[in-house]
């Protein structure tokens, strides 16, 4: 069994987050793209986000840990509008450390959304912002090849939805994640996430696990090095609702 992680709570997070908006313009325009469904690029072209929206205490978690990430590098799965990276990048870098984050997502939103947030982001942050145009399978195995195991400080999880995406993209992040470093699984509201943050609690002693700190978020905190044995299996709790069907209503803002 995996131990309980404690975080601040939501009100507390999003506070945090407002502050730091007021020193760095990329979390002020995330905030707010994600309350008014519109990037608004400061050259005035505009990025519309529909439904793929972070709700404000899911981003004021992620800047949190951001602030926590213990080493050079932090990882996303998932581009989609941006809103997550302008958020993680804003807050690494006002931390006043050198950082690179690096995001994989060879496809972007089908319909060319999220095109603008990038032009954006790659002239706020020249050197630490990497889009890699590769799939977080291939990317983050590659990566942990090139940099070498426990390089990367926290690795945000948003990218394909299946089960045996997720479950693929949680065992290359936990071979990525730096001891004391985070995982941060999005859309824990849905069975196939909420099945595999069950398998972390029933079967990964190594980490620290908060289901739900903020709404549809979990959070994993590697608080040890893995010393299960080779045949070590623990049943964990699948639960019995298809497809998108969430664990209990859904907020506006946390449809996808
Ligand atoms: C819900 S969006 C991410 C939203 C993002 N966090 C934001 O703040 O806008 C999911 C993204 O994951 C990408 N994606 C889907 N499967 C992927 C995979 N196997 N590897 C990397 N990215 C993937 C999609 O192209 C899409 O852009």
């Amino acid at each position: 069994m995996s131990v309980e992680l404690r975080l601040p709570p939501e009100q507390k997070l999003i506070a945090e987050l407002q502050a730091l908006a007021k020193e760095e313009q990329a979390i002020a325009l995330a905030i707010d793209a994600l309350q008014t469904g519109h990037f608004k690029h400061p050259d005035g072209r505009v990025d519309h986000l529909a439904n793929v929206r972070v709700s404000l205490g899911q981003a004021g978690l992620l800047a949190f840990l951001a602030k926590e990430c213990p080493t050079f590098l932090s990882v996303e799965v998932g581009f989609g509008m941006g809103s997550t990276a302008a958020i993680l990048l804003g807050t690494r870098r006002l931390q006043g450390k050198p950082f690179v984050h690096a995001i994989f997502d060879p496809f972007g939103l089908p319909d060319g959304s999220g095109k603008i947030v990038q032009s954006y982001l790659e002239q706020r942050f020249p050197k630490a912002f990497r889009r890699i145009m590769k799939s977080s399978e291939t990317g983050m195995a590659a990566m942990i090849e090139n940099r070498g195991p426990e390089c990367a400080g926290l690795v945000f999880i948003d990218g394909g939805h299946r089960f045996e995406n997720v479950m693929t993209d949680f065992v290359l992040a936990d071979q990525l994640l730096a001891l004391g470093g985070y995982i941060v699984l999005d859309d824990s509201f849905f069975p196939a996430i909420e099945t595999v943050v069950n398998y972390v609690k029933a079967n990964r002693p190594d980490y620290a696990v908060a289901h739900l700190p903020v709404p549809n978020c979990s959070v994993l905190r590697k608080v040890r090095r893995d010393q299960r044995s080779w045949d070590a299996f623990k049943p964990f709790e699948v639960p019995q609702r298809e497809n998108w069907t969430p664990s209990r209503k859904l907020p506006a803002q946390a449809e996808s």
